[in-house]
């Protein structure tokens, strides 16, 4: 194919225009008459698509079919949890089936290719897109992401309904400094390896069809120009195969960023870095061509990329159906969609609190409840981030859902209180205190609107927005049990209401079914089961604050922490300890990693090694006996974490290599078990070659990453 094409139509092939009402325009058509783009980006209507494909097939010379690109990163007509509430649920199959649900939705208004999963690890809640990532853990991140694709692109990627998938954003994006999005990003090469290259290489060896280069600077090279990532580490190292593409316009942003003096150079740097196809920009089409013609470039080189891109748009199928039949998808979209949406937006929900067991509920022993807050009823603010193509419609809200559930049986009385989440001021006090007097409980529904979160959404303060916190300590004052259902983009800082709280739910952004799920655990048809993919810090000062940190040279001791109140005036200065913690937060969050409460009561037991000793090579099993001493079946996440103790570089205090889900019955008890292969324990040492080095290990396994009951293991060499 390569050989029959002439400079320009190669050239074609590595530029995406980006769409949206001039679609049909003739300048559109024309370009792609000429064969001067191989992809185009937005265009979310069956018919247009059919017909800028038909241009394609038919009236070029060629007849190369396109790429049709759209952002389905967490459902597409029905929207699902974020994907931070997606990783909460800790469940790869059900990330799995939500992304193949918005593939059968998104292919039937032919989308043939999504951007995403975004698998930046991301260990700092100030910055907006960790709404979008599935959290602070490289594992967990991993699993996810790796599920996400083989939704997306099913068993066959040339199958009705397969879309290609697109690893983003290469990378160390999350690393941003402040969590300020865009803002550069320096991460030594051994942390770049050992945390934020994982799950990538983990997407590349699962046959992702992209990979995106990020806006953002990495130690001094933005990802568009960037050859060690985008050649060296994903081309040499990892053989991909697949297409590199850049952000939105992100090519010519390398003059902005100061690397390029104009966007001849900038065409110039990217393409030696190695990215295929310029998302949205004009670069490549303008000055390709020059620059082969002065030798600063091969044209071998470009045919290599414009392979890449071929090479995807044949595992697709396109050559042979280049537009999928909407009758034979339509059938297939509404079947599991709304069922799937429910499922992830129930397992994503995390229980923070609960104390005396507040909840759940007993709709047969409540007379009235209290719906107090500016997130009760908001079914677009409840969707998230990223949702062009959701369908407010079919969105349930929170009321509603507890209206549909209970409304027969208890009195449901609703106050917003606060005309949106960024409120100053509380409205009509006297009704919040009146009504909240005359029920039995108050749930308040606070937390983020849609905006406050996603891309270029940072915040650096990360509290409730407005008078969120003020409405909290006026409801308490009313001596009710108190609920609050948080619905947030990020992990938030609740230390300043978390006392007057009696429980806790975090909702994430849950999603069209985030109303209905909500109720039903909020009432007890179903135990909350999500775990936090990220850690809750006290304050943002903390930030960044993540539970597989380094040890350090002097670390907090427990029980040792002071308090910046308890501090005698003229204290000497040594006499506080000096290890690593902060005088008025300590060194812990306020909720760890992995943490999520169940209104069933799970217990671990005797944790055990199959051996003592592991060959490098082999494998060993580790085992815990778990039990349901609670009244209620239930699902338990039961995760295993593991610590190098001694390396060639420092490493983390614990790290997650395992988890499941385990449904129990009351008074069940069962034994889980996890292999741990010598593999799993290899990471980038001193000279930044992935090994496994012999020494002790310890290993815990628990409901969260501060799990007690540990083993010990040594790894030895193969004799
Ligand atoms: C955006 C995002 C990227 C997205 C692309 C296309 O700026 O950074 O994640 O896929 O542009 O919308």
């Amino acid at each position: 194919m390569i050989s029959r094409m002439t400079l320009a139509e190669k050239i074609g092939q590595m530029r995406q225009l980006s769409l949206g009402e001039d679609s049909l325009s003739d300048h559109v058509t024309d370009e792609i008459r000429a064969g001067r783009t191989g992809s185009v980006l937005n265009v979310v209507c069956a018919d247009e698509v059919r017909e800028l494909q038909r241009i394609a097939v038919e009236e070029s010379r060629l007849g190369i079919p396109l790429l049709f690109g759209r952002d389905v990163i967490h459902g597409f007509k029905t929207v699902m949890p974020i994907p931070l509430g997606q990783a909460a649920t800790w469940n790869p199959e059900l990330v799995k089936a939500a992304a193949r649900v918005s593939a059968l939705e998104a292919a039937a208004c032919g989308v043939n290719w999504t951007f995403a999963p975004m698998i930046d690890v991301s260990r700092d809640a100030r910055w907006g897109r960790i709404a979008e990532s599935f959290g602070e853990d490289t594992y967990l991140t991993s699993q996810m992401g790796v599920a996400a694709i083989r939704g997306y692109q099913g068993e066959n990627l040339a199958a009705t309904g397969s879309i290609a998938a697109c690893a983003k954003h290469f990378a160390g994006y999350g690393a941003s400094e402040a969590g300020r999005d865009y803002a550069t990003t320096n991460i030594p090469e051994n942390e770049l390896r050992n945390v934020y290259l994982g799950p990538f290489r983990a997407a590349i060896d699962a046959g992702v069809s992209s990979v995106m280069a990020s806006f953002s600077d990495l130690n001094g090279v933005p990802a568009s120009a960037n050859d060690f990532l985008m050649t060296r580490v994903l081309r040499h190292e990892w053989q991909f195969d697949g297409i590199a593409v850049s952000d939105f316009n992100s090519i010519s942003q390398l003059c902005v960023h100061g690397i390029a003096e104009d966007d001849k150079e900038a065409a110039c740097l990217a393409v030696t870095a190695g990215i295929d196809v310029e998302m949205a920009g004009d670069t490549y089409v303008s000055f390709l061509e020059q620059l082969i013609e002065e030798e600063r470039i091969e044209e071998s080189k470009i045919d290599a990329m414009v392979a890449n891109v071929l090479r995807v748009k044949f595992r697709l199928g396109l050559f042979e159906a280049p537009a999928a039949e909407e009758d034979d998808l339509a059938a297939r979209v509404s079947d599991d969609a709304l069922r799937v949406a429910k499922e992830a937006a129930l397992q994503s929900v995390v229980l923070l609190k609960n104390e005396g067991a507040v909840l759940p509920l007993a709709a047969d022993r409540l007379a009235s409840v209290a719906v107090i807050g500016p997130l009760a009823d908001a079914p677009y603010e409840q969707l998230g981030t990223w949702i062009f193509d959701g369908d407010p419609g079919l969105s349930v809200d929170c009321l509603s859902g507890i209206r549909k559930l209970v409304g027969d049986r208890v009195d449901v009385n609703y106050v917003k209180a606060l005309a949106n989440s960024r409120s100053r001021q509380v409205d009509n006090v006297t009704e919040v205190m009146e009504t909240v007097g005359q029920c039995d409980v108050a749930i308040l529904f606070l937390g983020e609107e849609s905006i406050l979160s996603g891309e270029a959404h940072s915040r650096a303060d990360i509290n409730l927005p407005g008078a969120q916190a003020e409405l909290v300590k006026l409801v308490r004052q009313a001596g009710k049990p108190l609920i609050a259902v948080i619905l947030a983009g990020r992990p938030l800082t609740l230390s300043n209401i978390v006392d007057d709280l009696d429980a806790i739910l975090y909702a994430w952004h849950p999603g069209a079914m985030g109303g209905e799920a909500i109720a039903e655990l909020l009432f007890g048809q179903a135990s909350p089961s999500g775990k936090l993919p990220a850690t809750f810090p006290r304050m943002v000062g903390q930030v960044p604050i993540y539970y597989n940190h380094k040890n350090t040279g002097k670390p907090p001791i427990a029980g040792e922490i002071l308090h910046i109140d308890d501090i005698e005036e003229q204290a000497p200065q040594t006499s506080y300890g000096m290890f690593s913690f902060h005088l008025d937060a300590g060194s812990t969050p306020l909720f760890p990693f992995g943490h999520g409460l169940s209104y069933a009561e799970f217990r671990y037991t005797g944790i055990r090694a199959s051996a003592d000793r592991l060959a490098i090579g082999d494998s060993l099993t580790l085992s815990v006996e778990l039990s349901n001493a609670g009244q209620v079946r239930a699902e338990e996440v039961v995760q295993l974490y593991v610590r190098d103790l001694v390396g060639s570089v420092t490493r983390p205090v614990r790290e997650l290599k395992g988890f499941r889900r385990v449904m129990l019955d009351p008074g069940q008890t069962v034994t889980v078990q996890f292999e741990l292969r010598s593999q799993d324990l290899a990471f980038y040492g001193r000279d930044n070659r992935c090994t496994v080095e012999p020494g002790k290990f310890r290993a815990w396994i628990g409901g969260s990453s501060t799990a007690e009951l540990e083993c010990e293991f040594q790894v030895i060499a193969r004799d």
